[in-house]
């Protein structure tokens, strides 16, 4: 199985997920946090470019389920040298390795590298495309906070035009049956959202009656030169920047992280209660798992799966 758009998974397979999450985060409160489950298997994790949560999250997931990991990084691979990915995967392939989670700066990246190798790939975010283990992980914040996902009313908030969080967490979300708005000024929208069928808002008058409000940060390493859609962060950040004093009190607040305290939200409310951004960053830990499991359920005999 690859995992490349959130599109890949139904509304079963991703209740799957949920209940494989359960028992891994069950045992990530255990004194000795490894089981069997993937003994004897090599994931490779090509990140070419910066991350922190996923990469981390992707490299403990697969340790503690036993497997060999591996992980290339942009800066210290021969990408920096010229190598075209066909030739990083290529070469890859050499060592037949079962699962390539691959982050990557151009749209489809993941999708070609499928191309190229006979092991499960999982977007780990390409370009401005997808992110869909995000969404996956979200969504099951989202079920260990609320329980019932049917009905819950989420405002994406921000930088959408370059988030592929908010690609992909629009159609995950809505799969699930929650209800999302998209805020944030029209620069920061992308040409043809209207074809994504999604109310849009551009004043925060639009985040009271919801029960998330998920912040996203200022991408601008991903404008690539292009003027910047909005004056300066400062002017950003005056605007539509949120305090806790504009939450609500049974609101809950989410970021994908990095979060840009002082920008796109406030120290305090990073800090405070109505956040779950380390809940979320929790969440990825067990939901990575889940995924590592799922890519290789089919071909995990019961002896293997321990
Ligand atoms: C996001 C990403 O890389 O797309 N972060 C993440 O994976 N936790 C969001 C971002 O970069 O702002």
């Amino acid at each position: 199985m690859h995992l490349i758009s959130i599109d890949d998974l139904s509304t079963a397979d991703i209740e799957t997920l949920f209940k494989l999450s359960d028992g891994f985060l069950e045992i990530a409160s255990r004194s000795i946090k490894k089981v069997p489950t993937l003994r004897g298997r090599t994931i490779i994790n090509v990140f070419l470019e910066p991350s922190t949560r996923t990469q981390s999250s992707f490299e403990l997931a697969g340790k503690r389920l036993s497997a060999d990991v591996i992980n290339i990084k942009g800066s210290s691979s021969s990408v920096s040298k010229g190598e075209s990915l066909k030739d990083t995967i290529l070469t890859l392939e050499s060592y037949r390795p079962d699962i390539i989670v691959m982050r990557h700066p151009q749209v489809g990246a993941s999708r070609m590298a499928t191309r190229y190798t006979s092991a499960s790939v999982v977007n780990a975010g390409d370009g401005t495309g997808e992110h869909p283990t995000q969404c996956l992980l979200d969504l099951y914040s989202l079920r260990r906070t609320y329980g019932d996902l049917q009905g819950l009313k989420v405002a994406i908030v921000g930088d959408i035009l370059r988030s592929r969080v908010a690609r992909s967490n629009l159609f995950g979300f809505r799969k699930m049956g929650i209800d999302v708005r998209l805020v944030g000024p029209p620069t920061l929208m992308p040409p043809g959202i209207e074809y994504w069928d999604v109310p849009i808002y551009q004043d925060l008058a639009a985040l009271d009656d919801v029960d998330v409000i998920y912040l996203l940060r200022m991408q601008l390493e991903r404008a690539r030169g292009k003027v910047p859609p909005v004056p300066s962060l400062r002017e950003y950040s005056r605007i539509w920047g949120l305090s806790s004093l504009k939450v609500k009190p049974g609101q809950r607040v989410m970021h994908p992280g990095p979060i840009n305290r002082g920008v796109e939200l406030s120290g305090d409310l990073a800090d405070d209660d109505r956040s779950l951004i380390l809940h979320q960053v929790e969440s990825g830990l067990a939901v990575r798992m889940a995924i590592l499991y799922q890519c290789l359920a089919g071909s995990l005999t019961e002896e293997s799966a321990g």
